[in-house]
């Protein structure tokens, strides 16, 4: 599986999670706590293959990108404190929903970025060959993923 098409594919099951959030009526608590149950696994999960291992390896074969990774990771910093927060929280707490429309601000913008800014010069950059070997270290990885968003390496400051 080549690497990029991997994350990309997250990032869209994880837009898909925030769509029926959306979608969810203002009482329909259980159903909201599901689903950001499930954006706290998936997007812990995608930020710990990235930290591990794109991230280093996309910024060893383009170091003109550099920038770029430095304020990814601060992204995922905001995004895994916002997880962890949500996490223990009430869906009934008035500030659940604001809090899970911050992350959704959050993270769109993030994979915007990295899809439309980034992706395409690490592709260049790295070819075929090495997206594909990483994305099957990926795919391995995910299994090791913590469960608990402040153990990313983003978590630290
Ligand atoms: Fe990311
Ligand atoms: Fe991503």
């Amino acid at each position: 599986m080549d690497a990029i098409v991997l994350l990309k594919d997250d990032h869209k099951t994880v837009e898909k999670l925030f769509k029926e959030f959306e979608k969810a009526g203002e009482q329909a608590y259980k159903k909201k706590q599901e689903l950001v149950g499930q954006m706290i696994k998936e997007l812990t999960t995608h930020a710990y293959i990235e930290e591990e291992i794109f991230y280093p390896a996309a910024r060893e074969s383009v170091p003109a990108t550099s920038s770029h990774v430095l304020e990814s990771v601060e992204e995922h910093h905001v995004v895994v404190w916002m997880l962890s927060e949500l996490s223990g929280m009430d869906p009934k707490d008035e500030r659940f929903d604001a809090k899970v429309t911050v992350l959704m601000e959050n993270v769109r913008h993030h994979v915007k970025e990295e899809e439309e800014e980034w992706f395409p010069q690490v592709r260049e950059a790295m070819g075929r060959k090495s997206l594909q070997e990483i994305g099957e270290r990926m795919e391995k990885a995910k299994s090791e993923a913590p469960q608990d968003p402040l153990a990313l390496s983003s978590a630290d400051k």
